[in-house]
Order: structure tokens, then sequence, then C-alpha cells
């Protein structure tokens, strides 16, 4: 046997077992006639200790081994003169009677403990190393957990997991595809799944009724903190229901996940939001409700007195942060410089501080009255200590925004968006149709087979823009975490709905005909949702980036720097699939 225990699960109770370890040297330390060594694996650190008086030629082996050379040792567990209360192991040590060196390693390019000095390029070029850290490692095994979870909960739930192609046709999610050739049928292309939507729509016809699958989605969109261009979705489809009963149904599987993974029982209903709400108070579709400050529209009170940047605005609004009115001078501006930035793009700032006494101060307090600012504050409900803080602009949206970056900023700077709390929300009723200026026309804010909230089903033609979709979104922390819709089912109601979108029949037909001709043999109604496992994942371990707990993720530019992907294909290749490469 290479090991008989693991280098995690030694304690005070083992004191004088003999036990063999294998592992890798995390580091060695001499001191005096004695010589410690941190082996490591994947359960945890175990202190060895080899002494100079007892065994010399064993000691000066120790002496000679390097970081990460992997070892097996033999020997008597002991009690420990000092203890070491940050780890598991650490009232004991081994005292070493035999070592082997299993394999030499090079000395790697960063250190491997839990704050490494390795950058981010040079730890993604060596993530095997990387991996070995216990931070990296405690994400993978929570998102093997989470998705053991899911499918308890799902399989009790009477969902059938089931595998569906990964060489496809487009699927329209929004995002660019993929594109694989095919050599046996030249000139011709499958594209990855951006998501399984029409397949599992498929699977309803079929009469499977309640479907999940753990399933890996491809997008070729600009990548960000929470986005990877290969990913991983909880993907859900289930039949004769309605929102509602989704709504519930995966309530409980977010609420399950909390519970078993993280301890926490939530016991209350989750928050419902509607989309107009969620624009309105948050500037978002994902709004972090771990904190307040809501916005305040100011449109009333603050307009026509004089002060044109807010006399010529289409939309005036404001948060209140409470007892931050001790922000200095250089604060303010730096929040000023903060939403001026481009990606931001707000022209400026205005800010109001209400005083001990009640007074406001304002930094336009030239054009407003004492009394005017007295209403300002009675919309906020501010009281002394409160900072206001107020944005407005020529494009009520553009505001909100911008707005809402500046609220999430001061959640920040205020400390209210801890990693340790959750929020949990569904955002529902969003507009079923987005307007594009730049192509001016209608494009699917989710999918085209999202299904109309049926009171706006008459205003399709009447009035696009404003009717409702049967389709919401769970967020957790400011974070769209999944998302879906009850679909369309009908035949005639998917067509008409091609033709709001701009498809042509013939180019419905050629993309979807497969669906459509499918619903014509007896659809049931239908919806589901998809979960990201990557964003769950990251929530749950409080990760900054979805990067983390992907064991070999893509790089902002979509690469994999390890394995050096994508690269060019030999020429044999290329002419198999007849393809000749020619760069624009
Ligand atoms: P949607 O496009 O909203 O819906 O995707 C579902 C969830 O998948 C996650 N997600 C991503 N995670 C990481 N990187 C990405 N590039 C990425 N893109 C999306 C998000 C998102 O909420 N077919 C529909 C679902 C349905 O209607 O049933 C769909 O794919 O967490």
């Amino acid at each position: 046997m290479y090991r008989t225990r693991t280098c995690g699960d030694l304690r005070l109770a083992d004191e004088g077992l003999v036990v063999t370890l294998a592992g890798w040297v995390q580091r060695t330390r001499k001191m005096g006639g004695m010589t410690f060594v941190d082996l490591r694996d994947r359960y945890g650190i175990t202190q060895l200790v080899f002494n100079m008086e007892q065994d010399a030629a064993l000691c000066e082996q120790a002496n000679h081994l390097g970081r990460e050379f992997v070892i097996q040792v033999t020997g008597t567990v002991r009690e420990r003169s000092s203890k070491n209360a940050n780890l598991p192991t650490g009232e004991i040590e081994l005292i070493v009677s035999k070592l082997t060196v299993l394999n030499k390693a090079l000395t790697p390019p960063f250190t491997i403990e839990e704050d490494t000095d390795g950058g981010d390029d040079l730890r993604m070029k060596y993530r095997y190393l990387d991996l070995r850290r216990a931070a990296v490692r405690r994400n993978l095994e929570l998102r093997h957990k989470m998705a053991f979870e899911v499918r308890r909960y799902l399989d009790e739930q009477s969902f059938l997991e089931v595998e569906t192609p990964v060489l496809v046709n487009s699927t329209p999610e929004g995002a660019r595809d993929f594109v694989v050739p095919s050599r046996m049928n030249p000139g011709q292309f499958y594209a990855l799944p951006q998501s399984p939507q029409t397949l599992k729509q498929l699977l309803m016809v079929s009469g499977f009724d309640r479907y999940f699958q753990i399933v890996k989605c491809f997008r070729d969109e600009d990548l960000r903190a929470d986005r990877q261009p290969e990913f991983t979705q909880i993907d859900c489809e289930m039949s004769f229901v309605e929102q509602e009963d989704i709504l519930n149904l995966f309530e409980g599987l977010i609420k399950h996940l909390f519970k078993t993974l993280r301890g926490i029982e939530m016991k209350e209903p989750l928050r419902r939001m509607t989309w107009q709400d969620a624009m309105k108070y948050y500037g978002s579709d994902k709004p972090d409700l771990r904190f307040g400050m809501p916005f305040v529209e100011l449109m009333d009170v603050m307009k026509g007195h004089g002060f044109s940047v807010f006399d010529n605005a289409a939309y005036i609004g404001g948060i209140c942060a409470k007892h931050a009115a001790n922000y200095t001078r250089k604060q303010l501006d730096q929040l000023t410089e903060f939403v001026k930035r481009p990606q931001i793009g707000a022209k400026g700032m205005v800010y109001a501080r209400v005083e001990a006494d009640g007074h406001v101060k304002s930094s336009v307090d030239k054009f407003y009255t004492q009394e005017v600012l007295q209403q300002m504050k009675a919309a906020f409900d501010a009281e002394p200590g409160d900072l206001i803080l107020i944005l407005s602009g020529d494009d009520a949206m553009k505001t909100r925004k911008q707005l809402c970056e500046l609220r999430l900023e001061m959640g920040n700077q205020l400390g209210l968006r801890d990693k340790d709390q959750f929020a949990c929300l569904w955002v529902i009723d969003f507009p079923l149709f987005e307007w594009s200026e730049e192509d001016q026309r209608f494009y699917a804010m989710h999918h085209p087979f999202t299904s109309p909230n049926p009171e706006d089903i008459p205003l399709l033609d009447s009035d696009t823009g404003a009717v409702r979709a049967n389709a919401y979104d769970m967020v957790i922390n400011g974070v769209e975490v999944g998302g879906g819709s009850i679909r369309i089912h009908d035949s005639q109601l998917q067509d008409k709905m091609f033709k709001l979108l701009g498809f042509t029949e013939e180019r419905a037909q050629q993309q979807f005909g497969f669906l459509m001709n499918a619903f014509k043999y007896g659809a049931p109604p239908h919806g589901g949702l998809a979960f990201g496992l990557d964003r769950l994942v990251s929530i749950f371990a409080g990760l900054d980036s979805i990067r983390d707990c992907i064991a070999f993720p893509k790089n902002n530019s979509g690469r994999d720097v390890m394995l050096d992907a994508p690269g060019e294909l030999e020429p044999g290749q290329l002419e198999e699939l007849s393809l000749k490469v020619e760069l624009k």
C-alpha cells in the first residue's frame, strides 16, 4: 500500500500509531538538529519530523528534499509540543522512520501556498500546479458538491438527466457561435450549442416531462469576470407547468443548495421584483439587494430652478447613503471622477449632506433655496448624517445605469456588499422584446421561444415594445445566476413571433423548421430555466471571478494559455476538411 492514511486526517487520538503517508513536499525547515517537512496531499498537510540524533542518514536525506518532491514516509504519530491551531492536523506530527522519494520535481515557478506569489498569467500557464493550492481545490470541491446536490434534489423531484448533442446547429441565445467544420460534409459547419434550448423543448414534445442536464454551453462573446466562452449550465425544462410552478420548484433548489452547502436556512419565500421596478429603483435587471439605497427620482423637486444641467435633463435621480455625510471633499471628488470614467460616462455628480441640525448643504446651493433642498431631503427620507448623491442626464435609461454603478460603488465603499451575506430574488415580467436603435428592429430579450404574458398578446402588433414576457431571472448579490421562461407551444404564435423578430418565413423554416414541425405533433405547455453553475459556485464561495471555480479556464482573450489553444491546423487537416485559410 502506498499509504495507510492521508495528510489531512491524523489527530491526537492517533498518537502512537505507525502510519504511511504519501504526498508533495510543501516546504522544509531546518532547526538545530531537526528537519521539519510539511507534507501535502488533497486532504491536508501533516508535519513530518526528522531527527539528526536519532537517524543522521535519514535526516540528511530529508535535507535534500526539494519543494514539490513526491515522497512516501512511514513513521509514528506523536503529540506536538508547539501546536498549530490553524491546521486540522496541528496537534500532531509524524516522527519519520522511513523516507522514499517517489519522484523529484523542478522548482515550481510560484509558491504553492494559500497566498501564492504567482501572478494570474503564470498561475494559468501552470494551472496543474495552481490546482494543488488548497484555495483553488476547495472551490472545485464545492463545485462537485453543488453538482451532486443539484442531482439529488432534481432526482427526488422526478427529473431525468438526458444528454443532448454538442455538434448541432446555431442555437439563438444572442451570442456568436463557435463552429466546427464537418469533414464528411465539405463546406458545412456544426455550431456548438449556446444552450440546449431547442433540444430540451423537443424532449418535452417527446413526453419527458421533467428534464435536466448539467451541460457545457459555448458562447463566443466578450469575456468578463462572470463570463467564460465555455461554461456550465444546470439546464431544466418541465411540461404542464405555469410560471408559478417553476419559480417554486427552483426556489426550492436554491434553498436546498444554501442549506446543504452553506448551512443557511432560507425560510421566507424569495423576494420578487418586476423588471420595471428593478430598473426604476436600482437601474439594473440584476439588483444587488444586500443593501438598500434605492433610487429616488427628483424631476419634480429639482427641475425648473435655474440649474441648467437639471433643467435640461430627461432624468434626475439620486441615492441616499446612510451615515456618510462625513465623506470628505476629496472622497466626493473621487466619486465624481468615478462616475465620469468613460466606462460609466456621467457628466458630473451633485451631492448634498444632511447636517446635524437637519440643514441641507449641497454642491448646488446657489441654485436651490433651503426649502427646495428640504423637499429633496424628504423625498429620500434622509436624516442628519446622511449623504445624498445625484446624477442627471438626457437619456433616462443611461442615467439610471450610471446611478446603478454609483450605488454599487457606494455599497463597496461602505462595506455593504459582504460576501457572506446572500440576497436572492426573482426578477419577473421582463419585456418580451428589446429595440435596437442600431439595427432599427426588435430582438428577443430572452430568446424567440419565450411566450408573451397572455394579457399582453393583444399588444403584439399595436405596442410591441410594451409586451411583457413570461420570463424570469434569479439574481443573487447582483449577479444573474439563472433565467428562463414559459415557452410558446403553439406553432402559430411561434410563427408570429418569428415575423415580429424580422425572420422571413423561409429563414424561420430553415433555422427552426424542426421545432415548429415538432410542435404540430402535440406539444405540451412547457417552460424551464437554466442556472449558470460556474456563477452559482463562485457566489457560494465568495469569489470575484468564475475562473477560480473552473479547473482549466480561458483567459480574457479566450485563450487557454496552458494548452496554447486555439491553435493553427496542420495543412493535412485543412486538406481533409476541404478548407483553405485566408485571413482578412
Ligand atoms: P441564459 O442565456 O440566461 O438562458 O443563460 C442561463 C444562465 O447561464 C449563465 N451564463 C453564463 N455563465 C458563464 N459564462 C457565460 N458566458 C454565460 N452565459 C450565461 C448565467 C445565465 O443566467 N436557454 C436559456 C435558459 C432557458 O430559457 O431555459 C439560457 O441559456 O447564469
